[in-house]
């Protein structure tokens, strides 16, 4: 594990299946209908059981969905959280169509819901860089500068602890390597 730390709050990278983190929030990368899925959506339903979904299909009712770049709440069920923050990463197509600046609001977006319900504690997953192709690389570039960003400059800030947690040992190698230049 590697950390760094900003303020009041610690920064970790940390190995392994988010559904087994345990905290306030973990960050799951869901798809714009939240019909679950494979990748770590499809792992927090199977864990989390029905109570995640059934709150998935409510929010869907009530607003159709979650754009990109946006995040939506619900309960985390048997997982050993208090919730999970669904949203939805950017589907890579090339660089060309604002997928960066989308994938750094998926960031901002979860830290400000988590900060609305005064959580402590949230562990993200690698968002858009398993099924949507986003690359690893840059892609854990823009989530460590957009987090380490809205650390330093969000007032509202309360967040004391927030984990990287990486699945695969590509994105664990990129976010060991990178997590200090961000400090
Ligand atoms: N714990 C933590 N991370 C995980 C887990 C897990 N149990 N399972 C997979 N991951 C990691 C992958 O290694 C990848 O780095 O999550 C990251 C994101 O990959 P995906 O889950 O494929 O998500 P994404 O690329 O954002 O694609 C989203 O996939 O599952 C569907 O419904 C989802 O349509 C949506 C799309």
């Amino acid at each position: 594990m590697k950390t760094i730390t900003i303020g009041n709050t610690v920064i970790s990278v940390l190995s392994g299946d988010i559904t087994a983190w345990t905290g306030d929030i973990i960050v799951n990368a869901a798809n714009s209908g939240l019909l679950g899925g494979g990748g770590v959506d499809g792992a927090i339903h199977r864990a989390g059981g029905p109570e995640i979904m059934e709150q998935c299909k409510e929010i869907r009712k009530l607003q159709g969905g979650c754009p990109p770049g946006h995040a939506v709440i619900t309960a985390a069920g048997n997982l050993d959280a208090k919730h999970v923050i669904h949203t939805v990463g950017p589907i890579w197509e090339g660089g060309g169509r604002r997928e960066a600046q989308t994938l750094a609001e998926c960031y901002r977006s979860s830290l400000k819901l988590a900060n609305e319900v005064s959580a402590r504690s949230i562990a993200f997953s690698n968002i858009s860089t398993g099924i949507y192709g986003y690359p690893k690389s840059p892609a854990c570039d823009v989530a460590l500068k957009a987090v380490t960003e809205y650390v330093r400059e969000d007032q509202d800030n309360r967040l004391e602890q927030i984990d990287f947690v990486c699945f695969d040992s590509d994105n664990l190698e990129l976010y060991m390597k990178r997590l200090e230049q961000y400090a």
